[in-house]
């Protein structure tokens, strides 16, 4: 497939996210964060590493702004880190940690990409967790004040904004199943949280374009296909379920004003929403958004199973825990993920059906595969180039069927830490050697540029 295969309008950018990438996390007055506190938990990362140092973008960014514009990326999709900001989750913000991210905004400008900013990719101030986090619904109102700080300071640079990332992993992995920060794992403290992030995501969405009536702005869900396993009433409702919880929980309320009533009742919270979701809360969390991101990776296949036996980890999925995850013998990537571009297609289709005039992005796809450096220094990653191919290819399907998909975002600009994987999952195009710090395009990123440059793929 070829680059004019798609749309001219058509963006092509690439990802990353402050935790994973920046390090320098103790300078410039930058506060801590729930990663800093989480990620020195014993077990609690694979490695036992922390994004101390990580890519050490932050003193690298203008190197890896030069990258990303001899790729020939049109947008680059960065996180902002809200300690960087507000060190401790309100106040004025910090000039060091503003400067910072306008000098990042500007030397994209500079090389004609557009900067896209999420505000929120999972590092909330430590401060405010110690206050209840997520489970607070003050929190959402703290978020709508950095928001503001934030569109104050950058909106002349930025106008294309994401308020959250993916609340799904920081309320049932942050909160229920302790896989990510701040590691509760309670399952009854997911559903409260994704719902003071969605408040947060609505505050801030007002905040945001009352401070800059330019802004463009939407919010990133992560969205699996999902399918039952077998014809079974077990497995469909297997699929329901698990659907209800990963999709329709996030996209129902932001898209249609209104929580999935099976899915709190599968949950056993809809007592809790009835009283403390109100009209007014599903009011801005479905205020009119610009365009809706959809990070997405893999498919699900489930099917019905026993109750889990006592003393098994807590469940990503509370309310779900007799569904099991079946192998359907695809391939999958180093994560265990399966490889199903069609599904991407699904996950637009849902969303689009809720909501047929939105804009859609994909602000995440992307690979993990375990990488060799050759005696020659290079990184050969078939397998990477041929997931994003099948990836652009069903992105170029989809537009053909007629959705409204505006653009294609590759995770990631380079190899990161990867969150509980620490830096043992490696995600770039471009290769990052954790001891010199020194960037390598893969032979992914190559096909990427050629593809991007529109001239036949490499291959
Ligand atoms: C989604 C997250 O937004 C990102 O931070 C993560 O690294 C990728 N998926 C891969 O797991």
């Amino acid at each position: 497939m070829r680059r004019s295969d798609l749309p001219d309008d058509f963006v092509i950018g690439t990802a990353t996210a402050s935790y994973q990438i920046e390090g320098a996390t103790h300078e410039d007055g930058r506060g801590e964060s729930i990663w800093d506190t989480f990620a020195r938990v014993p077990g609690a990362i694979a490695d036992g590493s922390t994004g101390d140092v990580a890519d050490d973008h932050y003193h690298r960014s203008a190197e890896d702004v030069s990258l990303i514009g001899d790729l020939g990326f049109d947008a680059y999709r960065f996180s902002i880190a809200w300690p960087r900001i507000q060190p401790n989750g309100s106040g004025s913000p910090n000039r060091a940690g503003v400067d910072f991210y306008r000098r990042l905004a500007e030397s994209l400008l500079q090389r004609g990409v557009t900067p896209w900013a999420t505000l929120y990719h999972w590092d909330l101030p430590q401060a405010l967790e110690d206050r209840g986090g997520w489970m607070h619904r003050d929190t959402a109102f703290r978020f709508a004040d950095y928001a503001a700080h934030v569109a104050d300071q950058l909106g002349d640079l930025v106008s294309d904004w994401i308020t959250l990332n993916e609340p799904w992993c920081s309320s049932f992995l942050g909160y229920a199943s302790g896989y990510h920060a701040p590691g509760s794992r309670v399952g009854s403290r997911a559903a409260h949280a994704a719902h003071h992030l969605l408040l947060g995501h609505g505050h801030a969405l007002e905040a945001l374009r009352a401070t800059d009536s330019a802004a463009r702005v939407g919010t990133t869900l992560n969205l699996s296909s999902v399918q039952p396993a077998g014809d079974s009433e077990g497995d469909a409702d297997a699929a329901r379920r698990i659907d209800g919880l990963s999709n329709r929980l996030f996209l129902d309320p932001v898209l249609r004003g209104a929580y999935p009533a099976d899915v709190l009742d599968d949950l056993g919270e809809t007592a809790w929403f009835a009283e403390n979701a109100t009209d007014d809360d599903l009011k801005r969390i479905s205020a009119p958004i610009d365009f809706l991101g959809i990070n997405y990776y893999s498919r699900h296949t489930v099917a019905s199973g026993s109750a889990p036996a006592a003393g098994a980890p807590a469940s990503a999925y509370p309310g779900s825990e007799h569904v099991r995850f079946v192998k359907t013998g695809a391939p999958v990537t180093q994560m265990g993920w399966e490889i199903h571009p069609d599904g991407m297609v699904d996950v637009l289709r849902q969303a689009n059906a809720l909501a047929p005039e939105l804009p859609l992005y994909i602000t995440e796809n992307g690979a993990a595969y375990p990488d060799r450096v050759d005696a020659d220094g290079g990184i050969d990653d078939p397998q990477r180039a041929e997931y994003l191919e099948a990836h652009l290819e069903a992105a170029r399907d989809a537009v053909a069927e007629g959705l409204p998909l505006r653009g294609y975002f590759i995770w990631s600009l380079m190899d990161n830490w990867e969150w509980a994987w620490g830096y043992s999952r490696r995600f770039g195009i471009v290769h990052v050697d954790y001891e010199t710090q020194k960037r390598t395009p893969k032979r992914s990123a190559r096909w990427v540029a050629d593809f991007l440059r529109d001239a036949v793929p490499a291959g």
